[in-house]
């Protein structure tokens, strides 16, 4: 397929230079192109978008391409939150993309560690065209038979596992910040319950994390990229230094009515908290009565090989909320926040509510996502797979020693420390047919769909390595190739 998008941008870049086609094979000879043009007497800029778009097999969609015109189309009706590589996206299968010109890409970000089980799962996909058919919606205002069984669900799978031992009820919504918005809504409750005052409605939560955009789950975010342009975030917000121990007592206090942390750090870079600091800040919780929430919105369900992040942590580091997303819709909006009986039983009738949240579709949606995240063999394979990423991360890891400084992370969710900006890797992947993200600070963030397999990780990998390879110009390490040359002959 790529052949077929770069003989037609071949021959539309030939007919604008007005240079007649030197002959029917080079438009037909994907492994000729740079040969043709190099004997061309085509304009630099000409030759060199050809030679580019030749040697890559998947070249970010020129100017003059079809995807390139929806683009400029449609941008203007939309408000510029987010900047976009070139591709357009649309179809999805397994641990697989394709682009509207038909391009294929092996997806190492799961949608930011969403599609679990891979995009368009034909279960999911059945699932939810039979429930369209059933029942859609019918407000909070009326039973449905899924609502209540997602949230049972929730509960007695976060106890099997071993984690969260007081999980009891669950409060299902739409998305991550709306499930930590709930949290930070019952914790000040169970802090105004606690003191009538209100004097205890201060909210804790850690720097590098990342809660959400909502002005609840946004003043949880001390992110000064997410805060600044929305200030003044709402008052009682404090922050700390994740895994500092030492400094938990003064953070924490008697007007504290709630801890907001993720067991691992997604967005602020792959960092995993310390089962110490994790201990610690449970016993400092319980001390002066505040609610400890984990959020398990990126971590959870599956990711490092146990159903929670937590569940790798004794009891005595348990959460009193937990609240999860992404992967429990594989794709599907819906988030839970799961809470102890001492934090339901403060929570009454209005307190808190949601028009969407708790859909039989989603939630049927959301039945079935758990009960397969929860399987003990799927499990025991993310283990695996990510001890297999480790090993190739430590090749690359020998081979750019002052680049590749550090490898954080558990189970399929995965941070490769650079020293430099890693953007251009990123762009390098994508143009050989692999998709990466980063995060925090120069890291490289590895959020792949639960069900990867070994060869795709291979795969995968084998195309970060040439990206690498190119990007940091250690060509002569490439065993047999001269340069960028490796890639015209994959
Ligand atoms: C740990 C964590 N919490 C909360 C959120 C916010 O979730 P959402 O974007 O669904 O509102 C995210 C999203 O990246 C996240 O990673």
């Amino acid at each position: 397929m790529a052949f077929r998008v770069s003989s037609r941008r071949l021959t539309s870049a030939l007919a604008s230079s007005r240079v007649p086609l030197q002959s029917q094979a080079v438009r037909r000879q994907y492994a000729s192109v740079a040969s043709a043009t190099a004997r061309s007497n085509l304009p630099g800029d000409v030759r060199g978008a050809i030679e580019k778009e030749a040697s890559l097999p998947n070249s970010d969609p020129p100017s003059d391409s079809q995807t390139a015109r929806l683009v400029n189309d449609q941008m203007p009706y939309m408000v510029p939150t987010y900047v976009r590589p070139p591709p357009m996206f649309e179809k999805g299968e397994g641990c697989y993309l394709w682009d509207v010109e038909n391009r294929r890409y092996l997806d190492f970000t799961a949608g930011i560690a969403v599609n679990a089980l891979g995009h368009c799962d034909p279960e999911i996909a059945k699932l939810m065209g039979q429930q369209a058919q059933t029942l859609i919606h019918t407000s909070n205002l009326y039973h449905n038979p899924w609502t209540g069984s997602l949230s049972k669900l929730l509960v007695d799978k976060t106890l099997a596992s071993g984690g969260m031992h007081t999980a009891s009820k669950s409060f299902i919504c739409n998305s991550g910040s709306e499930a930590n918005e709930a949290a930070i809504k019952f914790a000040r409750k169970v802090g105004k319950t606690i003191d009538s005052s209100g004097a205890k409605h201060e909210v804790v939560s850690f720097h590098n994390s990342f809660h959400g955009r909502t002005m609840g789950a946004l003043s949880a975010t001390p992110n000064p990229k997410y805060q600044k342009p929305f200030s003044p975030m709402l008052p009682g917000f404090k922050y700390g230094t994740y895994n500092d121990v030492s400094a938990i007592n003064d953070l924490v206090g008697q007007n504290t009515c709630g801890v907001i942390i993720e067991p691992i750090q997604g967005e602020g870079g792959v960092n995993v908290a310390s089962e110490e600091f994790m201990v610690a800040l449970r016993k400092r919780c319980t001390e002066v009565g505040a609610v400890l929430i984990y959020d398990e919105i990126q971590c959870g369900l599956s990711r490092t090989g146990q159903l929670w992040a937590h569940t790798a942590l004794p009891k005595e580091a348990h959460p009193d909320i937990l609240t999860t997303a992404k992967a429990l819709g594989n794709g599907f909006p819906i988030a839970a926040t799961i809470v102890n009986e001492d934090v339901a039983t403060k929570i009454q009738t209005g307190d808190h509510g949601t028009t969407f949240g708790g859909n039989p579709l989603g939630c049927r949606l959301a039945h079935n996502i758990v009960s397969r995240l929860s399987d003990a063999g799927l499990q025991q394979d993310v283990i695996t797979k990510g001890q297999l990423f480790r090993e190739h991360f430590k090749r690359l890891q020998q081979r750019y020693p002052a680049t590749i400084t550090e490898v954080r992370g558990k189970g399929l969710i995965l941070g490769l420390q650079l020293s430099t900006d890693p953007t251009p890797v990123v762009t390098a992947a994508r143009e050989r047919g692999l998709l990466i993200i980063t995060c925090g600070t120069n890291t490289l963030r590895f959020v792949p769909p639960l069900v990867i397999s070994p060869a795709e990780i291979s795969e995968g990998m084998r195309i970060l390595e040439e990206a690498m390879a190119v990007v940091f110009k250690e060509k002569e390490d490439v065993p047999g190739t001269k340069g960028q040359q490796e890639m015209q002959d994959s």
